[in-house]
């Protein structure tokens, strides 16, 4: 394991390697490579028209979003949003004192972490954390299997405590388990694996308690460790940065998956019959990436749909989210390949491999400005193994631009959506005042095209005048500390 900093797990995805063999492709892309405009002209045209997010369909999506959150406060299943109950009604308030742990398992990578809190004045005096990618293996075995993983790699983890951190003799270690996936919870500490997502297919977790799967797996290890808060990573999201900004109200994730949560008041959600919350309000954690009503899907988003390996299902995910921008360019470039030419005549067997494209690579191509697009067609001969001329690498470009574009301006429109359904049902205390949305997620952080039309579809759906009230900060890896946060808060001992 190493102590790296770098993004948090499963809201990240890697930033591909960049060489710019610049030269020698320039070399390649005068030699032989065809390329006519005009002949992949109807794909992209077809492709901009099936992709397009203009104003009107935007509203109608941030409409679609307040509605099926609604629905789906009334009733579980009520809509495509599952509209979580997170058991979370007391947000830090920054006098926890002491050592917790969080354990963040969301993607690729799982994080454990250990941080030392020192109250109001001091905040968080320490931390330390490690991370660690998870084998394929892993990803497709038995619940067992993954758990016993993770629990191995929690307990190096704690043996190595020491230094500033103090845990207090005979007290148990508390930990904040971040679980990046639908569950539902049946308390702060317990909640039942709906389905996997992003790409995890682990047999034998789905209908079980993940907290008790962990802790089994704990016990095989022999670590002695309480759970005391079972949080999604939307949810830590937004606990690690209200715990610095009172004005946090949603959290969203968009990295390999993509999600939001927010604080919701009890007296507007039907299906809590009467549970009473102290604080009068809640976090609810919508799971939006199932969301699917109205969205703009072209045959590529269908076709990558039906061989996924979860059909129909988390739609608004595949659409917006890291995992499957990348695999959805690519697509349509086998299609440009195969239809017209695109990189010659000579088909690359890389270029129709799945999701050997991904969104960092997209990422980059859209940010090479230059008059050649020279990390354009380094980027395509290094990673899908094909020669491109300028112009090939022009109509790439678009296409990256198209999707990032969708992805971008959809996720503005659904953050709009939770916006709208808070300042509807509380008259005027959201838009009128500074609102924050935190943000996390390697997509988020590292793609500036996709931010920058995520912020533009906000600004044209609230005008110029709200939107200024509305703040969408990226909250780096707060969902780390927001865990620990949550364990201290609903930690057994006082603090
Ligand atoms: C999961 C969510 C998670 C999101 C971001 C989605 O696939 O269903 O629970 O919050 O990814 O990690």
């Amino acid at each position: 394991m190493s102590m790296t900093a770098s993004p948090a797990a499963g809201r990240s995805f890697p930033m591909c390697a960049r060489s710019h063999k610049s030269s020698n492709v320039a070399r390649r892309a005068r030699m032989g490579v065809r390329s006519n405009l005009l002949s992949f002209a109807p794909i992209l045209i077809d492709l901009q028209r099936d992709c397009a997010t203009p104003l009107p369909l935007l509203r109608h999506v941030a409409d679609s979003m307040t509605a099926d959150m609604r629905a789906g406060l009334v009733v579980d299943g009520g809509s495509d949003l599952k509209m979580i109950l997170t058991y979370v009604d007391n947000l830090p308030t920054g006098n926890e004192k002491g050592i917790f742990y969080a354990l963040d398992l969301g993607g690729t990578n799982f994080r454990v972490l250990r941080v030392q809190l020192g109250g109001k004045e001091e905040r968080v005096v320490a931390t330390e954390f490690d991370q660690v990618s998870i084998p394929q293996e892993f990803m497709f075995g038995t619940s067992e299997a993954l758990f016993d993983f993770i629990a191995s790699g929690l307990a190096k983890f704690v043996q190595k405590e020491g230094g500033k951190f103090h845990l207090p003799n005979g007290r148990t270690r508390e930990i904040g388990f971040t679980f990046s996936f639908p569950v539902k919870q049946t308390s702060i500490d317990s909640g039942i694996l709906i389905k996997w997502t992003k790409g995890f297919a682990v047999s034998g977790t789905a209908g079980k308690d993940v907290v008790s799967c962990l802790n089994e797996a704990m016990q095989r290890q022999g670590t002695d460790m309480r759970v005391s808060a079972l949080v999604n990573d939307t949810v830590g999201t937004l606990a690690g940065a209200r715990y610095w900004d009172d004005d946090v109200m949603v959290a969203v994730i968009l990295g390999t998956g993509t999600n939001a949560c927010y604080i919701e008041r009890v007296d507007s959600i039907p299906k809590l019959q009467g549970q009473k919350s102290t604080s009068g309000r809640t976090i609810v954690n919508t799971e939006w990436g199932a969301f699917s009503n109205g969205l703009p899907l072209s045959k590529f988003d269908r076709q990558m749909d039906a061989d996924s390996i979860n059909p129909g299902e988390q739609i608004f995910e595949k659409t917006i989210s890291g995992m499957y921008l990348g695999e959805i360019v690519r697509r349509v470039l086998v299609n440009m390949a195969e239809a017209a030419d695109l990189f010659g005549e000579h088909a690359s067997t890389k270029l129709s491999m799945p999701f050997i494209l991904g969104t960092p690579h997209i990422s980059a191509m859209q940010q090479d400005s230059s008059k050649h697009l020279e990390a354009v067609g380094s980027i395509l001969y290094d990673v899908v193994g094909v020669d491109s001329n300028v112009n090939a690498r022009k109509i790439v470009w678009e296409v990256c631009d198209t999707i990032a574009k969708r992805g971008g301006r959809l996720a503005g429109a659904g953050i709009v959506g939770i916006l709208q359904k808070m300042e509807e049902d509380s008259k005027g205390t959201i838009y009128g005042k500074r609102t924050v949305v935190a943000m996390d997620g390697g997509l988020y952080e590292h793609y500036p095209h996709y931010r920058k039309y995520l912020q533009d579809a906000v600004n044209e759906l609230l005008g110029s005048e709200v939107s200024k009230n509305i703040v969408i900060e990226h909250s780096k890896d707060g969902s780390g500390i927001g865990a620990a946060l949550l364990a201290a808060t609903n930690s057994k001992y006082e603090h």
